[in-house]
């Protein structure tokens, strides 16, 4: 099994596991809608990958902790896309989860999620008596999570940053979208034992690069590849990268950003694989090609445009 089964693996166990057939029909439905088949998975691989190089010691706490990660970042999306967000009818390729079900069901399907995290992080101590080691991790992986998604710096804050009229753009960025990988490369650490600080330079590069990437997407992608609407940062004024940098400017600072995470892999056994992971990524994100086809056509527009006016 790879990574990516793994985590698919543990997200269907952990589904089945909390949100039984008990639970509201309409919600059920609307919790499974939001979080499977699921989507990159970005940030449970990066975690995982992290957790396998440090030793991968408690494979069951390991898979918790990749479950909690994908169930906090999804509970994000589905408030995200709410009609007070960013009013999104699309996310991975099919309804958003307001659109298909309803606000009051959107509202507490991210509710549930962000709960549900804790539960699956606390679900192997409910089964069996864990080492004081193991339940120690627990818990450091449980303040970290709360860091990478509340207030001050996490995704809540994030989010609110929309709502003040001064925004600095790094900061905003950075809380919502940054600080949940800087908390996947601390936590993969901490579930197998090992220190997270050398892992904070990988966390915090790979969570600017990624926000970047969002924004360079929202202008030249394609909603049948993204699976998501384009053209949102400026429908609804939002700050972004492509704005304040340029598009050329955002994609140089995205370059940038992805060799300085490559380059922070800490020395370890399997350090060439994650550096190679990173750069597989950057091309998922951002394809170069794709990137200079969508500029140079942009450039040949605006010169006909020119020569017409
Ligand atoms: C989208 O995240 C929201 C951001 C924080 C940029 P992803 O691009 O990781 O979304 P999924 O999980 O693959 O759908
Ligand atoms: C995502 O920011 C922030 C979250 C915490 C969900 P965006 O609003 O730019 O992400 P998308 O484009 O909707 O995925
Ligand atoms: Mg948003
Ligand atoms: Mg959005």
């Amino acid at each position: 099994m790879n990574i990516e089964e793994r985590i698919h693996a543990a997200l269907e166990r952990h589904f089945r596991e909390v949100v039984s057939p008990n639970t509201p029909p309409s919600l059920r439905a609307a919790i499974e809608h939001a979080i499977l088949p699921g989507g990159a998975l970005i940030r449970p691989q990066l975690y995982m990958a992290v957790a396998v190089v440090s030793g991968d010691d408690a494979p069951l706490l390991t898979d918790a902790g990749a479950v909690a990660l994908e169930l906090m970042h999804c509970a994000s999306l589905v408030h995200d896309d709410m009609p007070c967000f960013d009013n999104a009818q699309m996310r991975r390729g099919k309804k958003s989860v307001h659109a298909a079900f309803s606000e009051p069901i959107a509202l507490l399907t991210g509710d549930a999620l962000i709960v549900m995290a804790y539960q699956v992080l606390l679900s192997e101590s409910a089964k069996r008596p864990l080492s004081a080691e193991h339940s120690n991790r627990i818990l450091k992986m449980m303040s970290v999570l709360s860091q990478g998604v509340g207030v001050p710096n996490g995704i809540v804050a994030g989010q609110a940053w929309e709502c003040e009229s001064k925004v600095d753009l790094w900061k905003y960025q950075r809380s919502k979208t940054g600080s949940l990988f800087t908390a996947a490369v601390f936590m993969g650490a901490i579930v197998a034992g090992a220190n997270p600080e050398p892992w904070r330079a990988v966390g915090e590069s790979l969570g600017d690069a990624y926000q970047i990437a969002d924004d360079i997407r929202d202008v030249i992608g394609q909603v049948d590849l993204i699976g998501k609407p384009v053209g949102q940062d400026a429908e609804h004024g939002r700050p972004s990268a492509a704005q304040a940098l340029g598009l050329e400017g955002a994609n140089l600072e995205f370059k940038r950003l992805i060799e300085s995470a490559a380059n922070g892999v800490p020395h370890c056994e399997g350090r060439e694989i994650l550096r190679a992971m990173i750069y597989k990524e950057s091309e998922r994100l951002v394809p170069q090609s794709e990137y200079q086809k969508f500029v140079q056509l942009a450039k040949a527009r605006s010169t006909a445009a020119d020569a017409v006016l």
